[in-house]
């Protein structure tokens, strides 16, 4: 649709940029931080490890400066579960709780609203060596870890997202290091999980508007559009299937309380429906979101399956799609051309993910990630001339206003990343920040912080609200 006249963007639009603890922050042991399952070392071994990575423990009010600099609105990151419960439950650490509160602070002097994601990825060990999303304690702990994070910021904290990601973390596991555990009853396992990570966060949505009624929270995902791959009804099926188990199994249940029936469907076939418990289905529909953050990178294009062994299931990278045995196998989109690291751009695509959200959902939305992942530059004189990255934010935030024009209701913009940090399995040469954090994948240098271009860039695009791209 060509519009005669573009809306601008919301006079209180909520720009701003996100981060994840265990990727930025560093000081993996320190102040009695316990371990976390992205501490156990299942990065690949050629990458840099996340002991250190932007070292922001130790420079969290120089980074927030440089934040407030670029006129942030409002700063999404976040907490690192085993910094609050070194155990996943059990003693609070209040080394943890400090830091925490001291972060928010910081910000809140700065103008700048907190986004907190309470777990991106990072589960504690201690739980996980006792079956992690597996058992259903897991929940428990998931809630009274929610219960302590309300109780020490709900004062100040206005947005609250439940689980980075959920998605990605059933669909593509092992590339975001999460170790996935044996064999053939994986899917099983895997869906179990889901289903309890989709309770975990049910608790929590309850909890947050009892305990914070000023504040909203809502789920984190990954979605994104799909293209069939032709016009050939097959193939639209094909991307039909794969939207449900990507996109809407989730945000179905977050937001509607009942699970996406092709979902359903694809997990009967699997063998993988999870064992549902009375009152589960009580608990999923008695919680809803306030709003729906999403992590937008590309679309993804998808053809019908051969059902046959030539079909490849996904595993390696979150955003290239390989396939679903008897499901739908990825095609190559040839309207679109790639980054540096292979993933598909698509600017348009954007807009026609937020639309779906809209129509599908009817809620405001708010986008916790999108940005391009590529191998910066250092150049003499301490530049950064990552055009290319301004080139890629400009594409998306055209048609993000494009799609407010279209009547969606988009209350911010978040890109990936804040300043530069270790990417979930391709190490700290994939940059995605505004700041150059100076190291490289295994010597620490001085980690001095480099204003890119794209700083530059992006602050204007703040001080106009998008008027000047
Ligand atoms: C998302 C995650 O999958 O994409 C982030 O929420 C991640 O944690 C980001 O860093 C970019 O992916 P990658 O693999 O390039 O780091």
């Amino acid at each position: 649709m060509y519009h005669k006249t573009i809306k601008p963007f919301p006079k209180d639009f909520l720009w701003g940029a996100s981060t994840s603890a265990y990727q930025v922050e560093g000081a993996w042991n320190e102040d009695g931080k316990g371990p976390s399952v992205m501490d156990m070392g299942n990065h690949p071994k050629n990458t840099a490890d996340f002991k250190v990575t932007s070292d922001h423990y130790h420079h969290y009010k120089e980074d927030i400066a440089l934040l407030a600099e670029m006129g942030f609105k409002v700063y999404r990151f976040s907490i690192a579960w085993t910094r609050i419960f070194p155990n996943g439950t059990g003693e609070v650490n209040q080394n943890g709780i400090e830091f925490y509160n001291n972060l928010i602070n910081e910000l809140l002097a700065h103008n700048i609203e907190p986004i907190i994601t309470m777990y991106h990825f990072d589960l504690p060990q201690a739980l996980q060596l006792k079956g992690g999303w597996s058992n259903r304690e897991t929940i428990d702990a998931f809630e009274n870890y929610g219960r302590t994070l309300f109780i020490n910021y709900g004062d100040r904290v206005k947005y609250w997202l439940t689980i980075n990601e959920q998605n990605m973390m059933i669909l593509h596991g092992s590339a975001l290091g999460i170790v996935a555990s044996d064999g053939e009853s994986i899917q099983k396992k895997l869906y179990q999980q889901n289903h309890h990570m989709l309770l975990a966060q049910a608790k929590v949505m309850k909890l947050c508007h009892k305990m914070c009624p000023n504040a909203k929270i809502g789920p984190a995902p990954n979605i994104s559009s799909i293209y069939p791959a032709s016009s050939k009804p097959e193939d639209v099926l094909a991307a039909n299937n794969w939207s449900s188990i990507r996109n809407w199994l989730y945000l179905d249940m977050a937001v509607l309380g009942r699970y996406n029936t092709v979902a359903w469907s694809f997990m009967e076939e699997k063998g993988c429906t999870p064992t549902i418990e009375s009152g589960d289905m009580e608990s999923l529909s008695g919680a809803k979101p306030d709003f729906i953050a999403f992590n937008y990178y590309c679309t993804a294009t998808v053809a019908e399956s051969e059902n046959d062994a030539t079909d490849k299931s996904s595993t390696g990278d979150q955003q290239i799609v390989l396939g679903e045995p008897g499901i739908y196998r990825g095609a190559i989109n040839s309207n679109l051309s790639k980054t540096e690291f292979g993933w598909d751009i698509d600017p348009v695509g954007f807009r026609l993910t937020l639309r779906e959200l809209n129509e599908r959902y009817n809620l405001p939305l708010l986008v916790t990630e999108n940005g391009l992942g590529a191998f910066d530059k250092l150049e003499e004189g301490n530049v950064v001339n990552d055009d290319y990255r301004i080139d890629f934010l400009r594409k998306h935030i055209e048609q993000a206003q494009l799609a407010i024009t279209d009547g969606v209701k988009l209350i911010g913009y978040c890109p990936w990343s804040a300043i530069d940090l270790v990417s979930t399995h391709q190490g700290f040469q994939k940059r995605y920040g505004f700041v150059y954090v100076n190291r490289d994948e295994f010597d620490l240098k001085d980690l001095g912080r480099i204003r890119k271009k794209s700083f530059y860039w992006y602050k204007n695009v703040i001080s106009t609200n998008g008027g000047e791209l």
